[in-house]
């Protein structure tokens, strides 16, 4: 059998249990994950060759509709994600004692019983939730979409679900929908909303799937009796109602999938798939499962170094080393570090879907806050070089090989190097400078003919002395940048 191996979501199946690689590597901070990352020996590759017992749209519409519908997603270049539910109230803490790795996993790490974890939902009163204030952060940062956990591996709906009471309006004294809050504010302030949906684990109805940690046992790797049950009259009796819920009632422009196991085979996938296809405007990502490929690839917590030309992706990032909320997280990302991934990634062609973690009041962290707003001052002015741009011309390495380190294909790893990026539009291009250089900045070969060059954010747009030849281009500057983070070039071309 043919495997094609999808570039980023390079998952791993053993027993059951698949493991994203990138999780993996987050996980290797984490000691508790560390029998996770053993399992990873003997693994096989994900499979997205099988042919598929029901088509999915991206086996049927042509290239040009396929270009329609992903248009406003390529054009975004930046999404907010949000990771919210009922593990923001432990908020990484059980016990009384820190729990290791990411917050949203607290239940799996900690191995909660059902019926403990399900006693935090009558705690859950996050009254300082405004859709319409979360929705604004994402607008003042510059973001063009926003995807929110509708239901993580913990099994908890965020909305108002008739197929599962295990919901933030039946469960909770909250009684409020926040996606029906979002999906109206999202609309009156004109921003997409996609909704994260776990379609395959899920630690509290019985059956849902469960990735190994801790000394969980095979084949199921449950650690509650009250979790075991059969995977098709899970995904038959919550998965695929709580889908249809949430793509009839709130119409998202994205559904984001997540931690397929082998145990969604290509049979039960297309059942999923059968629903997704009635929503011919939808983007879903490749984490279905089942030999699915869907719309996007979605390296985590890494840029890949050359992007992936010709395909759609997106990487997801967080700020600090949790996706959902943890008290004790404050290992912020700079402002700069962001902002530079958002430029790295837009020179290879990829979006940036960036994570916010609001706390169990519903209060977005003010470190996050901050850091939005101030990637978002930036794309106030530089936005140009962003949005609806593509890949660099340029053939310039932006790594160099780790000395040291070497990757899972056996070649040295690759450390980013910042110097400057560059972005494409029709008529310009782009050169996003990082490490301000003294008197000129030297460009390699670009195939296209420059007539003109400037700084974008000057506002008299002061013609820049440039040269170019077959070598490349060299491009004089003032003594000083206009942004400490990066000063854009723009360099007029002619078609
Ligand atoms: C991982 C984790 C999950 C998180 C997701 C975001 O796969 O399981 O907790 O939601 O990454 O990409």
């Amino acid at each position: 059998m043919l495997f094609l191996i999808p570039k980023s979501y390079f998952s791993y199946i053993v027993k059951g249990v698949m493991i994203p690689r990138a999780a993996t590597a987050l996980c290797l901070a984490a000691t508790l994950c560390s029998a996770a990352y053993a399992q990873l020996k003997g693994d096989k590759p994900y499979d997205v060759s099988t042919a598929h017992p029901v088509k999915a749209i991206q086996d049927t519409e042509t290239a040009a509709q396929r270009d329609a519908r992903m248009r406003w997603w390529r054009e975004a270049r930046f999404g907010m994600f949000i990771h919210w539910g009922l593990y923001s109230i432990p908020g990484g803490v059980w016990d009384g004692k820190p729990v290791p790795s990411v917050g949203e996993w607290i239940m799996n790490t900690a191995s909660i019983p059902v019926a403990d974890y399900k006693a935090l939902a009558p705690q859950f009163n996050p009254t300082g939730f405004s859709a319409h204030d979360i929705v604004a952060l994402a607008k003042s940062a510059g973001m063009k979409y926003i995807v929110i956990t509708s239901k993580h591996h913990d099994g908890f709906a965020m909305f108002d679900s008739k197929a599962d009471s295990f919901n933030i309006v039946t469960g909770t004294p909250f009684h409020r929908d926040p996606l029906r809050e979002l999906a109206d504010e999202a609309h009156k302030q004109g921003i997409k909303l996609g909704f994260y949906y776990s379609q395959d684990q899920d630690w509290t109805a019985p059956g849902g799937a469960a990735l190994k940690t801790g000394d969980h046992k095979p084949p199921t790797f449950h650690w509650d009796k009250a979790q075991d049950g059969d995977f098709a009259t899970y995904l038959h009796t919550k998965a695929i109602p709580q889908l249809r819920e949430v793509l009839n009632h709130y119409d998202p422009a994205v559904i984001w999938f997540d931690t397929p196991t082998d145990d969604m085979t290509p049979q039960l996938a297309s059942e999923i798939v059968t629903l997704l296809n009635e929503h011919p405007k939808l983007i879903w990502n490749n984490r279905l499962g089942g030999g699915y490929k869907g719309d996007t690839e979605t390296p985590e917590q890494y840029v890949p170094d050359q992007g992936f030309p010709g395909e759609d992706w997106e990487s997801c990032m967080t700020m600090n080393d949790t996706w959902g909320y943890k008290s004790g997280d404050t290992n912020f990302k700079s402002t700069e570090t962001l902002l530079r991934n958002l430029i790295d990634i837009s020179s290879k062609g990829g979006n940036y879907l960036l994570n916010i973690g609001p706390d169990s009041h519903g209060i977005v962290p003010p470190a996050e806050v901050e850091r939005l707003r101030q990637m978002g001052r930036w794309l106030d002015v530089n936005g140009e070089a962003i949005y609806g741009t593509s890949a660099t011309l340029f053939d310039t390495p932006t790594s160099i090989p780790d000395p040291v380190k070497k990757g899972e294909d056996g070649k040295p790893s690759r450390i980013a190097t910042w110097n400057w990026r560059s972005t494409t539009a029709p008529d310009k291009v782009y050169v996003e400078v990082f490490a301000w250089p003294t008197g000129a900045l030297h460009l390699g070969h670009l195939t296209r003919k420059v007539s003109a060059a400037y700084l974008l954010a000057d506002p008299k747009h002061t013609p820049l002395t440039f040269k170019q030849s077959a070598e490349g281009i060299e491009v004089k500057l003032p003594a000083k940048p206009l942004d400490p983070i990066a000063t854009v070039i723009v360099l007029k071309t002619e078609k």
